[in-house]
C-alpha cells in the first residue's frame, strides 16, 4: 500500500520540476523578464542567520530543492571569480517551480507575492522565512507584480488536455509491465495500486497518478525518473527513465499532454 499522506509533499516536489519553455507556453509568464528582474529577487542578501544582527537571509538560503518548502529553487553555481549564478538552464527549471506559485494576471492572488508581504498589507498571516515587504509599493514587490500582471489570464484558463484511454491501454498500460534494466517491472511491486493487468482497473488508478496538460506534475512521470533528470527525490522502487529525452517517457509525455491518441505506439 501506498502511504497517502505523502501527496502533499509530492505535489510541492512535482511543482518544481519541469520541461523548459512549457510555463511560459501555458501561462503567458515571460522569461526573460524572470529571470532579468525577479531571479535576483532571490539570491539577494538580506543579512544572515547569526547574531548579532540576524536579518533575513536572501530566499534561496531557505529555498532550495532539498528544503522541500513550496519554492524549490536550483542550488547556485560558483563562478571561478567567486560570483553566485544560475545558468540558463538551471534559470528555467527554476521559472517552471517560480511560476506554479502565481496566478498570472493577478498578483494579490499570488502566493509568491504573499508569503514574505506583511499580513497588513495584504500578505499572509506568516512565513517562516519573515515579512521582507512591508508594503506592495515596495520595489521588489512592484517587480513581481508586473511580471505576474503582464502575463495573459486567459492563456492560463486554457481547457485541460484530454487523455486517451485507447492510447493508455495500447501504448502505457504495456509499459508497466516491461522488464527494466534492474529486472523488476512497475507491476512486479504496484499491481494492487496502479499495475492491475486489467486495463480497465489499472486506467482508474493511473488517472490519479497524471495531471493533463502537465507530464512534469504527474506522479507516474517523475516517481521512477532519476533526479538528475527533474524526478522525485525518493521511490523505493526503481528509476526507470535517466533523462526527460528518453523515447518511453517522451511517449509517456506527450499522452498526458494530450497529443497522443489511437493505438499507434511507434516512437
Ligand atoms: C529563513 C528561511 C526562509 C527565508 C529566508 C525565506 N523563506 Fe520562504 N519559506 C520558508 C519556509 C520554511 C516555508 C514553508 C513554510 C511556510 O510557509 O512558512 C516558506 C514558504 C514560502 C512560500 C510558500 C508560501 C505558500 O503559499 O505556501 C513562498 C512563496 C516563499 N516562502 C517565498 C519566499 C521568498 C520570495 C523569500 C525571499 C524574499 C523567502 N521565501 C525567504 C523559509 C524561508
Ligand atoms: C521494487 C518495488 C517497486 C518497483 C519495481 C516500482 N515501484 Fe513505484 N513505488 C514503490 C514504493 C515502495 C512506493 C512508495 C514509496 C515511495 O514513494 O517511494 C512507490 C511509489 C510510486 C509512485 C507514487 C504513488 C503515489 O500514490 O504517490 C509512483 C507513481 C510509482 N511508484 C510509479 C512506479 C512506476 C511507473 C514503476 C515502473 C516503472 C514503479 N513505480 C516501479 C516500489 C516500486
Amino acid at each position: 500500500m501506498l502511504p497517502r499522506a505523502r501527496g502533499a509533499a509530492l505535489s510541492a516536489a512535482l511543482a518544481m520540476v519541469a520541461v523548459a519553455g512549457s510555463a511560459q507556453a501555458q501561462s503567458g509568464l515571460d522569461f526573460d523578464f524572470y529571470r532579468n528582474n525577479v531571479e535576483p529577487i532571490f539570491i539577494r542578501s538580506r543579512g544572515d542567520f547569526l547574531p548579532p544582527d540576524p536579518g533575513d537571509p536572501a530566499c534561496v538560503m531557505c529555498h532550495t530543492w532539498q528544503s522541500s518548502t513550496p519554492l524549490m529553487l536550483e542550488s547556485l553555481e560558483d563562478g571561478a571569480d567567486g560570483s553566485i549564478f544560475w545558468s540558463e538552464e538551471q534559470s528555467r527549471i527554476n521559472f517552471e517551480a517560480v511560476s506554479a506559485l502565481v496566478t498570472p494576471g493577478d498578483p494579490q492572488n499570488s502566493r509568491l507575492l504573499l508569503a514574505p508581504l506583511s499580513a497588513a498589507a495584504g500578505g499572509t498571516p506568516l512565513h517562516t522565512g519573515g515579512k521582507v515587504w512591508d508594503s506592495q509599493d515596495d520595489p521588489e514587490w512592484q517587480t513581481l507584480a508586473q511580471w505576474v500582471r503582464t502575463a495573459s489570464a486567459s492563456a492560463a484558463a486554457e481547457p485541460a488536455a484530454s487523455v486517451d484511454y485507447e492510447f493508455f491501454r495500447a501504448c502505457v498500460h504495456p509499459v508497466l509491465f516491461q522488464v527494466t534494466e534492474s529486472g523488476l517491472t512497475c507491476t512486479n511491486c504496484h499491481v494492487a495500486e496502479f499495475a492491475q493487468a486489467d486495463p480497465e482497473e489499472s486506467w482508474i488508478a493511473v488517472n490519479r497518478l497524471i495531471e493533463p496538460g502537465h507530464p512534469t506534475r504527474s506522479r507516474l512521470l517523475m516517481h521512477p525518473l532519476h533526479p538528475d533528470a527533474g524526478g522525485d527525490y525518493v521511490h523505493n522502487g526503481v528509476r526507470r527513465w535517466r533523462t526527460q529525452n528518453d523515447a518511453e517517457w517522451q511517449m509517456l509525455a506527450a499522452w498526458v499532454n494530450g497529443e497522443r491518441t489511437g493505438t499507434d505506439c511507434r516512437r
